[in-house]
């Protein structure tokens, strides 16, 4: 980690109420932390829109396993990209509900587009892609 910089920043006091408000609900104790967080969160969304950037995230999916061909349809997806998909964790939530999690790794442009097919296959009722960072440039 590089050294601490201390900086003075000037803001409106109604918005400042409203930054705290909305910070300790999210569970944090001090603004710094906040405002790093805030910082982090920009600079990865930025390495995801650049398309050859090396990225990490994580593919979220609920599906009808009764819906036809979609089991098999999402499977030879992962199966073509199985470079890119590291890890899936599948949970039967229900009678015809399932969940799956996939940890995606791969070329930003890539690893979207992979989510982009899973997410708007006929049947998917609710799919998202979290993007998360490497960790090394933060
Ligand atoms: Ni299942």
């Amino acid at each position: 980690m590089s050294e601490l910089s201390r900086i003075g920043v000037a803001i409106d006091s109604d918005l400042l109420d409203k930054f705290d408000r909305l910070i300790a609900e999210r569970g944090y104790t001090n603004r710094s932390e906040a405002f790093r967080d805030l910082i982090r969160d920009e600079l990865v969304e930025k390495a995801w829109a650049s398309p050859n950037k090396q990225v990490v995230g994580t593919v979220t999916l609920v599906y009808d396993h009764h819906v036809r061909l979609l089991s098999e349809k999402l499977t030879e997806l992962q199966h073509t990209h199985f470079r890119c998909i590291l890890s899936t964790m599948h949970l039967h939530l229900s009678h015809d509900y399932c969940l799956e999690v996939l940890v995606v790794k791969g070329k930003a442009s890539s690893v979207k587009k992979i989510a982009g097919a899973l997410i708007s296959a006929k049947g998917v009722k609710h799919g998202r892609l979290t993007i998360t960072t490497m960790g090394e440039d933060l």
